[in-house]
């Protein structure tokens, strides 16, 4: 099983982490379609849905801004839960651990997230996904349960990711920390979950500009954090001179994957 090989302190770096990182409506609410296993369009507001480690809220604004029932939102960190609350305070939020969650069974009717599963080990990502068999359930005056459905990378994703270029640790760092998808498939059935499929999602930048090499000095991925800081400083000098030398960066195009899986009734 793959454990976390270093953490990163998310109290810490919370402030930071918002302002660099955020999501466009694509990806949230394609995660949604393949948690609830519906288009979102006809949709019956049914129960609650539940994201977890919902960090500072990037997720969580685009679930508020289209699912029509309830959205609560958990994380274990104070600090990035005080910079989602202060944003979109009409979600629920709730500190608590995600293999521990204070929620009555089949509160909701389906559960996603986003860069978050290989923030837990395996034992604990196990304890979880029991956890979410136990929470998720069928909405009423529906035959199907909800599902799950968490963005994450593959370790071909991070193999291929273009920060590689500028910071080839990057990839043995994340795929040290990342389940890759074969270990999450085989996790989520022995959790009793089915149907359990992965789809890749993209954002495609094929010449990207001066805002990478800020969110980069913001180390907008908590993989940044942990890349030597000689590596993180020459990187960085390098994005700018090559952005200096040719006016763009080249192709920074960013792909994910969509784990997503239903339980049964
Ligand atoms: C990389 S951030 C992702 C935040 C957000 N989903 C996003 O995409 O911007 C990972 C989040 O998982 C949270 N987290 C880590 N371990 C957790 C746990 N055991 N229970 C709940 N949240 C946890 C962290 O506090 C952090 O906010």
């Amino acid at each position: 099983m793959t454990a976390p090989a270093e953490r990163v302190d998310y109290d810490r770096i919370a402030t930071r982490y918002d302002a660099h990182r955020g999501w466009d409506a694509s990806i949230p609410l394609r995660a949604l379609e393949l948690a609830t296993g519906a288009p979102l369009r006809g949709i019956e507001p049914a129960g609650a849905i539940l994201e977890v480690g919902c960090g500072t809220g990037n997720m969580t604004r685009w679930l508020l801004g289209s699912w029509p029932g309830p959205v609560v939102a958990l994380d274990l960190s104070r600090g990035m839960l005080a910079q989602a609350r202060a944003k979109f305070g009409d979600a629920r939020f709730v500190r608590a651990p995600a293999d521990r969650m204070p929620f009555r069974a089949r509160a909701f009717e389906a559960a996603l997230g986003s860069f978050f599963l290989h923030h837990l080990d395996g034992a604990a990502r196990m304890r979880f996904f029991q956890e979410l068999r136990r929470v998720l359930g069928a909405a009423r005056g529906r035959r199907r349960c909800g599902g799950a459905a968490f963005v994450t990378s593959s370790h071909a994703q991070i193999r291929a990711s273009y920060l590689t270029r500028w910071f080839p640790s990057v990839a043995e760092l994340d795929c040290a920390r990342f389940p890759d998808l074969d270990v999450l498939r085989e996790e989520l059935a022995e959790a009793g979950f089915s149907e359990i499929a992965a789809t890749e999602v993209s954002r495609a930048v094929p010449r990207g500009g001066a805002e990478y090499i800020e969110k980069v000095r913001g180390r907008f991925i908590s993989t940044l954090e942990l890349v030597p800081e000689a590596e993180w400083h020459a990187g960085l000098q390098a994005m700018e001179a090559q952005f200096a030398a040719e006016g763009h960066l080249g192709d920074v195009s960013w792909y994910a994957t969509v784990v997503h899986a239903r339980c049964e009734p």
